[in-house]
């Protein structure tokens, strides 16, 4: 017999020890897993499929959409909307909250979700993901768009999935962060990295630095601090690394510490950042902290970040402890 545990089993095994637990979370996150694993396979196949490039469409953050981002989309939803477990769902992909079709039942949890993070890189083969986070809200009641707008410490799961040279679900319901890796020949997630953290200090940082021009004096300073390495103030040399997939950028840090920052940038006065407090952010933040990081906009905590819009945007600044703290430090000079 085998001894690997499944996510299943895991999640199953979690519950017993929390008094609360009803079995209804253990099935939604079984329906996720279900719904990512689908995605994984559509991912995969890439070209095969015909789904590779932009559909004719922009999403309610004025991006154009990829194809692929209105497929997995739609694989999430329809895995999930039938269930019973959710009050309703948000989606980075749809302007309005969306809402479970009247013929079914209405659960206790809402599902916030960036189906595909990272789709500029599917063109490019590169690592893509699901990002998702679960909310309670009143059962067996349709959810209004004023119950999604809960700070992220209110959170009761949050996780992200992986596409790439495996897949791989990373997940935390408040009691430290696990790691599964799909095994394609049997379609489970296994745990292969129990208890996973961020070591407190990391010498390598990741910003997308062509908007350089467009940010504080704060993250200015620690990135030029970083750049003139063992000749600076640091007294040390600094690797740089950008994916331009929060996912892979959130997995390298959580595998050998790091700090990520998409910061404020003065570009659009309307758009404070570029990520998505909801369904990129809190979730990373809730992950984060859990695996002893720091995740900030540079100002507040990021779960404390009380949210006014279901798709607003934050300046995101995680990982590595001290690293994330010195940045915060450098804003309040
Ligand atoms: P999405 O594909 O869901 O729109 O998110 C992409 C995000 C994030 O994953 C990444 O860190 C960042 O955008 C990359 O931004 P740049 O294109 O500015 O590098
Ligand atoms: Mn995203
Ligand atoms: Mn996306």
């Amino acid at each position: 017999m085998s001894t690997q545990t499944t996510l299943t089993q895991f999640i199953i095994e979690q519950q017993r020890n929390t008094a609360e637990a009803s079995g209804d979370f253990t099935l939604l996150l079984n329906d996720i897993a279900a719904a990512c694993k689908r995605i994984s396979h559509t991912v995969n196949r890439g070209a095969i499929t015909g789904m590779l490039g932009s559909a004719e469409s922009e999403n309610v953050q004025g991006e154009t959409q990829k194809e692929l981002d209105i497929v997995t989309n739609d694989i999430m939803v329809d895995a999930l909307n039938w269930t019973g477990h959710l009050a309703g769902m948000v989606s980075e992909e749809i302007d309005d909250p969306i809402a479970i079709p009247s013929e079914y039942p209405k659960g206790k949890y809402l599902a916030l979700f960036d189906p595909l993070d990272g789709s500029s890189n599917i063109d490019v083969n590169l690592t893509v993901g699901t990002i998702f986070s679960i909310l309670t809200s009143t059962e067996g009641v349709d959810a209004k768009l004023s119950d999604f707008l809960q700070q992220g410490t209110e959170q009761v799961c949050a996780g992200f999935v992986l596409y790439g040279p495996s897949t791989m679900m990373i997940l935390t319901t408040g009691q430290g962060v696990n790691g599964f890796t799909l095994d394609q020949d049997v379609g489970e997630f296994v745990l292969t990295h129990p208890n996973m953290t961020i070591p407190e200090d990391s010498r390598e940082f990741s910003i997308n630095m062509s908007n350089q021009r467009f940010w504080e004096p704060a993250v200015q300073q620690y990135v030029e601090e970083c750049i003139q390495g063992e000749e600076g103030p640091r007294g040390e040399n600094f690797n740089m690394r950008w994916v331009a997939s929060m996912v892979a950028e959130v997995y390298r840090i959580l595998t050998r510490g790091g700090i990520f920052m998409y910061p404020f940038d003065s570009r659009d006065p309307s758009k404070p950042g570029k990520l998505r407090l909801m369904y990129e952010a809190n979730p990373m933040a809730f992950i984060v902290e859990q695996a002893g990081g720091v995740c900030t906009t540079g100002r507040q905590r990021m779960l404390e970040v009380q949210p006014t819009d279901i798709h607003q945007r934050v300046p995101v600044i995680l990982g590595s402890k001290n690293e994330v703290n010195r940045v915060v430090s450098y804003h309040q000079e």
